[in-house]
Formats: C-alpha cells, structure tokens, sequence
C-alpha cells in the first residue's frame, strides 16, 4: 500500500481549512441577521448597491433610520470592496438569483477574513510553542460556540478582533526562547491596536494600556518610541475616520463616531440605561459562556508554561478593567478570547502530552477529549437553537415563498414589524424592492418593504392605510381583522425557550435499572429531556378586498 508522507504543510492546510469550513457552517446554518448586524450589515448593502456618490447617500439607510450614535462606515466600505470580486465570480457562475445570496456571500467573504486572523495566531502558536500546539489551538477553538459563530457577523466588534488579531500574531510569531518582543514588533503592534480602538471599539484602549505598559516594563519599547508610535498612529486613524465618517453622515461639524460614542456612553453614563451587571460579570458569567472549558484548560496552561503568560498580563487587566464600568456584554471582551486559547491550548497539551504507556496517560487523554466534548455538545445544541431564533428572516422568506411578481400582479406595499426588522429582515432579504445589484433581478418589480416603527393598529388596517399586506408581532383580534378586510395568512414560528423535562431523564434511568438490555432504547428517550420550544413569533397578514 502506498503511503503520502504527512508533511507539515498538509498538517497546516488541514488546520486551516478546518477552522474555514466552521466559520462557512455557521454562516450557512444561520444566514440571517440580527439588530446589532444591521447598521454595518445595510452600509455595506447601501455602498454596493447605490455607491456613495454626493447624490446617492440621501437614499442610504442610515439618513432615513438614523440610530443612537453615528458609526463608522470604515468597516463597511472594506468590506464592500473586498466582497465585490467574489460577488462577481458567483454572479459569472450564476449562482446568485437575489440579494440575500448576496447577503450571504457578504458574510462569507468576512468569515474569510476572519479565518485569515485566525490561522496567523494559530501560525504564531505553532512557531512559538510548538506543532501540537497549534494543532490544540485550532481544535479548542473551533468546538467554542461565540467565536465560530460571530465571524462571518457584521458587528464592529468582529472588526476590530480582525486587528486584535493582526496584532497578537505579531507579537507572539517569534522563536521558542526569545524573551520579549522587538522594538519594531511593539511598534507595530501598538499602532494596529491605536487603528482598532480609534476607529472601531474605544474601549480597546484599555487593553492597549496595560499592553504599553508591558512593553515599557520590560523593556522591549523605548519611552520616546512608544510615544511617536502612538501619536502618530492615532493621529492618523483620526483623521481617516474623520474624513470619511464626516462625508458619510453628512456632518456640520468634522464627525469622530467612536469617540463621540464613548463620549455618549461612558462619560454621559448613557450606557447605564442599557443595564448594570455586578462587578464580578466578566469573570463569572461572561468568559465561561465564551470559553467554555477553555477556563479550567488556560488556568493549566498558564501554570504550566510560564511562557504563555505573557501575552495574558494585558488580556486579564483588560477584563478588569472593563469590569469598572456599570454595562457590560460579552461582546466587549471578545478580543480576549483568542489570547485565553493559546493557554487553553497549553492546557490541552499537558493532558494529551502524557505518554500513553505510563499510569496517568490514559485517564488523561480521557480528560482532555472529554473537556473538547463538552465544549462541542454545548456548541451543537447552541447551534440548533439559533437556526431557529431569526423569525423575521423565516417571515420574509415565507412570505416570497407566498407571493412572488409572477402570482401577485398589483403592487405589494408590506409592513414589517419591528421584531421582524430586528431578527433577520433585513435590507438584502427584501428580495423584489429595488435597486437590484448588477443585472441580478427584475428591475420593474418594485415592492414596498416599510419598516416605518410606531403605527397603530388602525394605521396599518385602516381603510386608507397604504398597505396590501403586513407582518405582524401580535395578532390582532379576529373580529377588527374581519370588519377591516384583513385574513390571517400564515403564524411563523420561532425558537421560544428550552424546557428541561427530568422526569424523562429519571425514567430513562429507572428502566435501564430495572432491565439493562433496554439500554439503547433507554438511551433513545433522553432525546426528549431537553425540549426545544417553537411559539408562533410573527404573522403574515393580507388585505381581502
Ligand atoms: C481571531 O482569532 C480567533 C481565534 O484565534 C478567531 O476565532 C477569530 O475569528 C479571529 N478573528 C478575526 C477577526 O480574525
Ligand atoms: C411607509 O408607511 C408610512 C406610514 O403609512 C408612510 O407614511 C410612508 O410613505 C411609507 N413609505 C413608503 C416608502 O411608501
């Protein structure tokens, strides 16, 4: 038989492609969007579909639903123009019909980015603490769930982790035994991470702060550099953000969108009103939620290779400090996330790293396979729950699966209610309403998707209500849909919470007790211990007269 010698390219190829194939799943499995996506989600629709033009920008989304806080279109321009060449190869294959292909072909191509970010840290991983490690790396963090899952998700978050990313690879993609980091590295580092915190998320200073720090202690970065480094790179990010944000928001005044959001947020206390969480969030509730059994696996690493501690001091200090100000939420320390696997990474090493002959090698290589398990289980089950948690993204499609430009002859004019906007309805997916991309569908079908929030019932059923059709997030009595002309199309239904039924699991065991043999049947039923509930969520509704 002929054997291909495994080469460490093949080893690195296998990797990568691996962490590519979870981030593409999960865009696959979920391809609708979620609020927080919207704001970047509809600039990057509005830049390809209208330009940016002086007269184009009045119809972009941003002027017609401005939100709380302006935000940076800097992330949605690059992301527009690094999707267009694999926008114009599906389209020359033919495989985009409507806008949402495009939707999500979008969110694939930042899935590839992201992917890219990855694969340098694993690479970096690989130079500096050895194969394996690398291997284990990728291993943990494809069975997290949040990670995964949030790549191909347009949040500034996810940019910005791109450049966190970038910034990790640098500092750590050096050989076994070098004791610190360059001058030139931390300069580079350091400006990368000034680009992220000034244009994309502020609150990455506090992680660039003990990062500086550490580079001053010791002594891997001069004072006077560390200071050009900074200000020059800030002064620059400043400028770039300023120059197009204030064009794209069509400002009076020169526009910072991430420092008037700080400005907003922190020192008015507006994030206050989204809620306070006790002190203790991050490090109790947040990071195990992301980490998973990454926390006890980067507790060992670090105590097991004092290497690996290193690049911790800032991401630690990061999470405390974020845990002064009142609101908190696990997107604002995921940056920390790929840092805390590389120590997770240690961890798995030190259990697989047992030789398997001795006494201990076999329970643990147990224990480390397990502790993946989990974190794949949880990864499963999160997954399944949200395919079905986008119910406007489920109303649209129903909804076109109902009516299309061939059956439905009179002009359609939709309400789409506000949790149906909030859960997935977003611009590509109103798939008859125009502009229409580069040849891609009819461009003399033009329905009417309104999102215009507030109505009252008897604006949208009234008699002089503009609308043909709506989708609704309570239904209204039967007797005013009847006296108004309305009929009930279709009920949408959605993820609606998990019930846990132990009784199931008890009686489970109750019969394998009393007889074994009924083991696998007895194994067939746990199915049934976590049940998860589907509730009607949205309704499509049609005028009759
Ligand atoms: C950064 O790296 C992590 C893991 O190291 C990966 O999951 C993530 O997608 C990367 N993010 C970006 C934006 O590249
Ligand atoms: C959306 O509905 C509102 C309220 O009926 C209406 O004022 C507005 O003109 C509609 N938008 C479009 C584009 O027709």
């Amino acid at each position: 038989m002929k054997t291909v010698p495994l080469t460490g390219l093949h080893v690195n190829l296998a990797l990568d492609g691996l962490i590519l194939a979870t981030a593409w799943l999960h865009v696959a499995l979920a391809p609708y969007t979620k609020v927080e996506e919207s704001f970047n989600l509809h600039a990057v629709h509005d830049v390809l579909m209208y330009g940016f033009g002086k007269d184009s920008l009045k119809n972009h989304d941003h002027n017609i639903f401005p939100g709380a806080v302006p935000r940076t279109f800097i992330g949605s321009i690059f992301l527009s123009w690094i999707s267009t060449p694999p926008l114009q190869f599906a389209s020359h294959l033919g495989l985009i019909e409507n806008k949402f292909h495009i939707q999500v072909i979008v969110r694939i191509t930042l899935a590839a980015l992201n992917t890219l970010g990855l694969c340098l840290v694993r690479r970096a991983v690989s130079n500096r603490f050895g194969r394996s490690m690398g291997i284990y790396y990728t291993v943990l963090t494809c069975s997290q769930f949040h990670l995964p899952f949030w790549m191909g998700r347009t949040v500034p978050n996810m940019f910005a982790l791109f450049l966190v990313n970038i910034s990790t690879y640098i500092l750590l993609n050096r050989a076994p035994h070098s004791r610190k980091p360059s001058s030139t590295q931390n300069s580079l580092a350091i400006s990368i991470l000034t680009f992220a915190a000034a244009v994309f998320r502020g609150e990455l200073a506090l992680y660039l702060a003990p990062l500086c720090l550490q580079a001053l202690l010791n002594h891997s970065i001069s004072l006077p550099t560390l200071l050009k480094t900074g200000i020059i790179s800030g002064l620059l990010s400043a400028a770039l953000t300023i120059s197009v944000d204030t064009y794209f928001w069509n400002a009076p005044t020169p526009l910072w969108p991430e420092l008037q959001g700080i400005l907003f947020n922190v020192l008015q206390g507006k994030s206050a009103d989204w809620g306070v969480s006790p002190p203790h969030t991050y490090f109790t509730s947040f990071l195990p939620k992301l980490l998973l059994s990454g926390i006890p696996l980067s507790l060992i690493g670090m105590w097991k290779d004092p290497r690996i501690r290193d690049p911790l001091y800032p991401a630690w200090s990061f999470v405390g400090l974020m845990s002064l100000l009142g609101h908190k939420e696990w997107r604002f320390i995921i940056y920390v996330v790929p840092i805390f696997n590389i120590a997770g990474a240690g961890g798995l090493s030190f259990f697989f790293a047992v030789p398997k002959k001795s006494r201990w090698g076999p329970i643990s290589f147990l224990l480390g396979t397990a502790l993946i398990l989990v974190n794949l289980a949880i990864t499963l089950f999160s997954t399944f729950v949200s395919t079905a948690n986008y119910p406007g993204g489920a109303a649209l499609q129903q909804f076109h699966s109902l009516y299309n430009p061939h059956t439905t002859k009179s002009p359609v004019h939709v309400h789409i209610s506000n949790l149906a906007a909030q859960t997935g309805a977003s611009l590509f997916t109103q798939i008859y309403s125009q502009p229409q991309w580069d040849g891609i569908g009819d461009r003399n079908v033009n329905w009417v998707y309104n999102k215009t929030e507030g109505l009252s019932l008897a604006e949208l059923t009234g008699y002089s209500s503009p609308f043909t059709h709506l989708i609704v997030e309570e239904l209204p009595p039967k007797s005013v849909l009847r006296r108004r002309g309305w009929k009930v199309v279709r009920a949408v239904r959605a993820y609606g919470g998990v019930n846990l039924r132990l009784e199931v699991l008890e009686e489970s065991v109750r019969s394998v007790l009393k007889d074994p043999s009924l083991v696998y049947s007895a194994f067939e039923g746990l199915k049934g211990v976590v049940n998860v509930r589907r509730e009607e969520k949205l309704w499509i509704l049609e005028r009759i007269e």
